[in-house]
């Protein structure tokens, strides 16, 4: 099938890919010059597994262009994937995607017909909205086009998002039209049979089950996206919630999680305590659908709470640096992992970025290390002028302890479960390990010499 794709991000580069793996004829649209350069020449610009020799292996079903008139005629199926930053309200920005409506509207033909997709995130009525903006284009163009719009919602999880892609628990469609719905389930035939030989980096799980498409109305669709996120957040901020009563009554978080996670009517994903949630999503996709909330004048108190426990996290780790150094003013701190998790450089709503503007306004010294996510750091950093000599950047975690007060681990890279306990603990001023992803044994990191402090465990 002839595909054309809008925008390049995470969602839509690693749909570009896949889809081209699956043999459809992929055209993808970016109008950011850097980006599209370096697709150009066959390199991935964003930082997930496995999407850079993917990239290689599709270059003969896939190209890259910034114009939409160029790709747009001749494709049946458009996907919109570009994004939708939050305003300063918390809102949603549809711009971009009723722009991109917009724009394949004025240069599809009047005489064939298109399913529309909408793959970014947006609030629910926005496909509403997109049927709008085509018509209006339509109308002022003078024509009769013939497009079906739909809702395609995505769950990819980065640092997992081509394995989630090739083998998903399902996939949405919210359409009201019959031939939108046919065309999205033949472009995932492939996947929703599983018909494809898998790519040597993602071989079928042993135990996957063929994953079910879910038709319903676009505004289900949209909803179901926003809850999904916002029920994942709530599971997290409920166990850091759980967390910090175990520390009070001298319970362990990680068993009390393992004992509820058996029963199959909680599960047992999600259910790791610690430092809470960043990245793109769920801050912004939680405080959208409060947005949504809002304008019709409804409280949800659930998925508030689930923020202020989230947000708490970060200032709790602070608190219990204060707890063991007292004055943090002039003591050296290291911060192991900025990524908001592992496998990604992404620091968006990053955990690390928060307490490293903390530290620096109590006064302390800061020395950060991420496996690769420390020039998105530094830069993120550098644009709101927290860059200060009290804050360096390393990558050597063994110079990065040198003399320093406490070490607070923040992003639980495998990297970080294969470092030298003693030699850390030895080298340190005060050897205080702050762990803030529950990633070591206490027992372990204690016979290695470490003051040692996770979160909900004793
Ligand atoms: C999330 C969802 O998992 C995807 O399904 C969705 O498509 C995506 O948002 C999106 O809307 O685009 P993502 O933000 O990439 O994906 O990452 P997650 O793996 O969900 O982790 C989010 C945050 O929760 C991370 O900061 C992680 O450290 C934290 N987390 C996760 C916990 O603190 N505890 C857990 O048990 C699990």
């Amino acid at each position: 099938m002839k595909v054309a794709i809008i925008g390049t991000g995470y969602v839509g580069l690693t749909t570009a890919v896949v889809l081209a793996y699956l043999n459809h004829d992929v055209a993808a649209v970016d109008k950011d010059e850097s980006k599209l350069n370096l697709l150009q020449e066959g390199k991935s610009p964003i930082h997930e597994p496995g999407i850079q020799s993917l990239l290689e292996e599709v270059q003969h079903t896939i190209r890259f262009t910034p114009s939409v008139a160029e790709v747009v005629p001749e494709a049946e199926l458009i996907l919109i994937a570009v994004g939708t930053p939050p305003k300063k309200n918390g809102e949603a920005d549809t711009r971009h995607v009723e722009q991109a409506a917009r724009e394949v509207a004025e240069v599809c033909l009047p005489d064939r017909h298109y399913t529309l997709v909408v793959k970014s995130t947006v609030p629910i009525g926005t496909n509403r909205r997109v049927v709008e903006v085509v018509e209006d284009v339509f109308s002022a163009r003078g024509v009769r086009g013939n497009i079906s719009v739909a809702s395609n919602p995505e769950f990819l999880q980065e640092g997992l998002a081509l394995q989630g892609a090739f083998y998903p628990d399902r996939i949405v469609v919210g359409a009201n039209s019959d031939e939108a719905i046919d065309t999205l389930r033949h472009l995932y035939q492939p996947i929703l049979e599983q018909t494809f030989d898998p790519p040597s980096e993602f071989p079928r799980p042993a135990a996957y089950h063929l994953p079910p498409m879910m038709t319903t109305d676009p505004s289900s669709a949209e909803m179901i996206k926003y809850a999904a996120n916002t029920f994942l957040a709530l599971k997290i901020s409920f166990i850091n919630e759980i967390a910090g009563l175990c520390e009070e009554v001298d319970a362990d978080v990680t068993e009390v999680a393992r004992g509820i996670g058996l029963d199959a009517r909680i599960g047992s994903q999600f259910l790791r305590a610690g430092l809470g949630w960043g990245g793109s999503c769920y801050p912004k996709d939680t405080a959208a659908l409060l947005r949504v909330a809002a304008q019709s004048g409804y409280e949800m108190p659930i998925t508030e709470a689930a923020r202020t426990v989230n947000f708490r996290q970060r200032e709790r780790i602070v608190e219990k640096l204060h707890g063991t150094l007292g004055t943090l003013k002039g003591k050296t701190i290291g911060v192991l992992g900025l990524a908001f998790k592992p496998n990604t450089d992404d620091v968006r709503e990053a955990p690390a970025l928060d307490i490293i503007r903390e530290l620096i306004a109590t006064g302390a010294t800061v020395r950060a290390h991420d496996p690769i996510a420390i020039p998105n750091a530094q830069a993120a950093l550098h644009r709101e002028n927290t860059t200060t000599p009290e804050l360096q950047f390393t990558e050597d975690v063994y110079e990065l302890s040198y003399d320093a007060d406490a070490l607070v681990l923040v992003t639980e890279w495998d990297f970080y479960h294969k470092l030298e306990l003693r030699k850390l603990a030895k080298q340190m001023k005060t050897p205080i390990l702050i762990d803030g992803r529950n990633v070591y044994s206490p027992e372990e990191a204690r016979v290695a010499g470490f003051h040692y402090i996770g979160i909900g465990r004793v």
